[in-house]
């Protein structure tokens, strides 16, 4: 697989600083270089970077808004032109309000996109139901068209994503707007429980499935909050009883090897965050895992 790898140091989605640091920090110990080592086929590395994009005229009362969209737009042209190009999108985060520009990139180009959501959150909230004000909540309501920002304000040409085709695993903090939402559109959500009854394989293989049905590829996004915060502590909104790494391994070699999958994202890493860059280095390694056994 040609892989083309984006870089988007932007944190302002959360509610902390240091996501924005990670993809420096995870170059600087090592990953470029165990990519190559690996004999990842990366065709281009971009970094992205925000200033001197405009942002869409739309009023979105978040926390740092007028910069969650510039990011989104320069990230979502950055997604559709390696699309366009015929590469594999892999987006390094970064906090998960970028998802937004990764789906609108990606639903401009794939008008059937399945999406699986590995995260402790389900990433729906709306501008109105957002406990926080932070736009890292919202990306899945967004590109559901259940917010009132959309996808085709990042990107004219960008389209929505149906909930018969995301699935989310490892969700364990919802909040009550979000489980009504999942509940009334009939969204797939498989928690911690159901992977530990059924194993990751089963899960993985449903995920698949379910997320694929009659699609023309399915997105990968990646919160490392899914992992347990005993395994990852490094992240701003961190919830017990996660995945274990192990599990996440599992998941995100059988996804890679899938040869479904259309792109991915690894957010929510925070190096200001974490002990003795535990999270940074487990992240080198599942991103490291994930790439080298990417089959497409
Ligand atoms: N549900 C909470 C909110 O809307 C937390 C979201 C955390 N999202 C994340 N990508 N880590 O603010
Ligand atoms: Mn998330
Ligand atoms: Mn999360
Ligand atoms: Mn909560």
């Amino acid at each position: 697989p040609r892989i083309s790898l984006i870089s988007a140091p932007f944190g302002l989605g959360a509610g902390r600083a240091g996501s924005e640091q990670a993809p420096d920090y995870l170059i600087q110990l090592g990953l470029t270089s165990r990519l190559l080592q690996l004999g990842c086929n990366i065709d281009e590395m971009r970094k992205l970077d925000r200033s001197g994009m405009a942002a869409p005229s739309i009023q979105v009362p978040m926390n740092h808004a007028v910069e969650v969209l510039k990011m989104g737009v320069a990230l979502a042209e950055a997604v559709e032109t390696a699309v366009t190009a015929g590469r594999f999108p892999f987006v390094l985060g970064g906090d998960h309000s970028l998802a937004m520009g990764t789906l609108a990139g990606l639903t401009a180009r794939h008008r059937k996109l399945g999406v699986i959501w590995i995260d402790a959150h389900a990433d729906m909230n709306t501008e109105s139901t957002s406990p926080s004000g932070n736009m890292h909540g919202i990306p899945l309501a967004v590109a559901l068209g259940r917010a009132q920002l959309s996808l085709s304000h990042l990107l004219p040409g960008a389209g929505t994503v149906a909930p018969g085709n995301i699935v989310l695993i490892g969700a364990r903090d919802l909040d009550p707007p979000e489980e009504a939402l999942i509940w009334a559109e009939g969204i797939t959500c498989y928690g911690v429980a159901d992977i530990r009854r059924q194993g990751m394989a089963s899960i993985v293989a449903q995920a698949l499935n379910q997320a694929g049905l009659g699609m023309d590829g399915i997105h990968l996004s990646f919160d490392i909050d899914s992992i347990d915060p005993s395994e990852a502590p490094g992240t701003g909104t961190p919830v017990q009883r996660g995945l274990t790494a192990d599990e996440a391994r599992e998941a995100l070699r059988l996804l890679a090897s899938s040869a479904a999958l259309c792109s991915a994202e690894f957010v929510e890493v925070n190096p200001l965050l974490d002990r003795n860059d535990q999270t940074s280095k487990l992240a080198i390694e599942l991103i490291a895992l994930f790439l080298s056994n990417l089959a497409i």
